[in-house]
């Protein structure tokens, strides 16, 4: 058994995208690249992974296009839906240590945790992550608090040496269309300077993360803990980009 990595997407910011992309690069591992995952909820305020596997759940029973989807996908993948244990920021790690010592054996560990730097738990929590990405967008009060939350960790956390964390790297995210290139460019030079490193990917403003199935209708999932993004819904979503990069980072 080999050690796991700890990941989060983290930042103050609520509606960041932090619980979609965490479930977007956990299935995109687990299901597409054959990489043992295991989440961690510890937002306790809303448990957004709970409610992504219940309608999961509901809609790949209720809808028979996904059912059929689901029951193509499990014929071939052979595996199982991976792991989410639902706990709060003070006991997130030790819940994370107890199920490895039990015998799970995933090469990554996600924590989906809510977005505040005032808890001294999730502080603590953030202390003890091996790599962070924290969502960035080009709405001018979002953009700041992603770059004061990333810099607080830096400069407060990363560089007093005190923390695993080994780097914490920006990931563009919900950006509309024209202000790819320019601004994005514009605020990565800005960013580098105060010795913060976004990743190359740049995420879309897209109705696609929103796609998490209903109970009716022929439409993929994109969104799901249970199966791996819809083929024709990851083609010019930059998914599979960022998730080469999230494993080039993390090395796994
Ligand atoms: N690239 C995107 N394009 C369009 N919608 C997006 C994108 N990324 C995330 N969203 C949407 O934004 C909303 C908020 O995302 P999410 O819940 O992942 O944020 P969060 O940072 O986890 O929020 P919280 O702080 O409440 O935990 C969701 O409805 C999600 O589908
Ligand atoms: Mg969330």
């Amino acid at each position: 058994m080999s050690e796991p990595v700890f990941v989060a997407f983290a930042t103050q910011k609520g509606g960041a995208g932090k619980s979609t992309l965490t479930a977007l690069t956990a299935s995109c591992l687990h299901y597409l690249d054959g990489v043992e995952v295991m989440v961690i909820d510890c937002d306790d305020r809303q448990h957004s992974f709970k409610d992504y596997r219940d309608k999961d759940v509901v809609v790949t029973q209720e809808n028979p296009y996904l059912k059929r989807a689901m029951f193509n996908f499990y014929k071939k993948f052979k595996g199982k839906p991976y792991e989410i244990l639902l706990t709060n920021p003070a006991e997130a790690a030790q819940v994370a240590v107890d199920r490895l010592e039990e015998g799970a054996d995933p090469k990554v560990v996600f924590f989906d945790i809510t977005g505040t730097i005032n808890d001294p738990a999730i502080v603590r929590l953030l202390a003890v992550m091996d790599y962070l990405f924290v969502p960035i967008s080009t709405d001018t009060a979002d953009m700041k608090s992603s770059i004061r939350f990333a810099s607080h960790v830096v400069n407060q956390m990363v560089t007093t040496g005190q923390t695993k964390i080994k780097s914490v790297n920006l990931v563009w995210n919900r950006i509309p269309s024209k202000a790819k290139t320019t601004l994005c460019d514009l605020i990565d030079k800005y960013m580098e300077e105060l010795g913060l490193h976004s990743l190359d990917t740049v995420l879309s403003s897209s109705a696609r993360f929103f796609k998490d199935g209903a109970v009716s209708g022929k439409t993929g999932l994109f969104r799901s803990t249970m199966m791996p993004p819809d083929r024709q819904l990851l083609k010019g979503s930059n998914l599979p980009e960022l998730v080469r990069e999230i494993r080039e980072t993390i090395k796994v």
